[in-house]
């Protein structure tokens, strides 16, 4: 892994490696198999994100009978929330009597899974359930708590495995943490 990272004239340095990343997916895939046992839950992954934690979660979980369909919210601009969520891809999928898994990368107010949540609730599923690869509990206006968490981590930003700053730094394979507060 290397050493600290300049993005977007932030520094950031290594703080979850792909061993310890790996660990909590099978972790957390392992958790919503038992939950899941003889059913099939319809997956959403949560654009744009969750394309990495769901495609390495999604593959963990070797449930074949099990569909994984996508949409697209947005409420960042740069490095905070705006506290607006946007819904900018809706689901294409009738989801009314299915058990649906949500998979998001980072839950850090909590505005977005909350407006998720209370849109999917709309269209009548039989369960919804929220996996997240990571939580900022520090940083929550909702109170909201996941189902599924891989990592609980500090108020601090994050990027790497998925997660951007301002569209930049998902290609890393592993989480860095903005250390210019230190
Ligand atoms: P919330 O609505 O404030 O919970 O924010 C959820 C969304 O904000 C996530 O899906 C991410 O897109 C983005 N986000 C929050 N914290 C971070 C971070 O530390 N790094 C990158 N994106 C973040």
């Amino acid at each position: 892994m290397n050493e600290k990272l300049i993005v977007n004239g932030l520094s950031f340095k290594p703080f979850l490696r792909i061993d310890e990343i790996r660990k909590q997916v099978a972790r957390v895939a392992e958790e919503i198999r038992r939950d899941y046992e003889g059913k099939n839950p319809i997956f959403l992954c949560v654009l744009n994100g969750a394309f990495i934690f769901a495609a390495d979660l999604y593959r963990e979980l070797g449930m074949n009978e099990t569909q994984i369909h996508f949409v697209k919210y947005s409420s960042y601009e740069g490095v905070s929330s705006t506290g607006k969520v946007k819904q900018l891809i809706g689901l294409n999928v009738d989801i009314e009597g299915q058990d649906v898994v949500i998979i998001e990368d980072i839950v850090d107010t909590g505005l977005t899974a909350v407006k998720m949540i209370e849109d999917l609730k709309a269209k009548n599923p039989a369960s919804i359930r929220f996996a997240t690869l990571l939580l900022k509990e520090e940083s929550s206006k909702t109170g909201y708590v996941p189902d599924y968490i891989a990592f609980s981590i500090p108020p601090y930003f994050v990027i790497g495995y998925g997660l951007d700053l301002d569209g930049k730094a998902r290609n890393l394979p592993e989480i860095y943490i903005n250390c210019d507060e230190e």
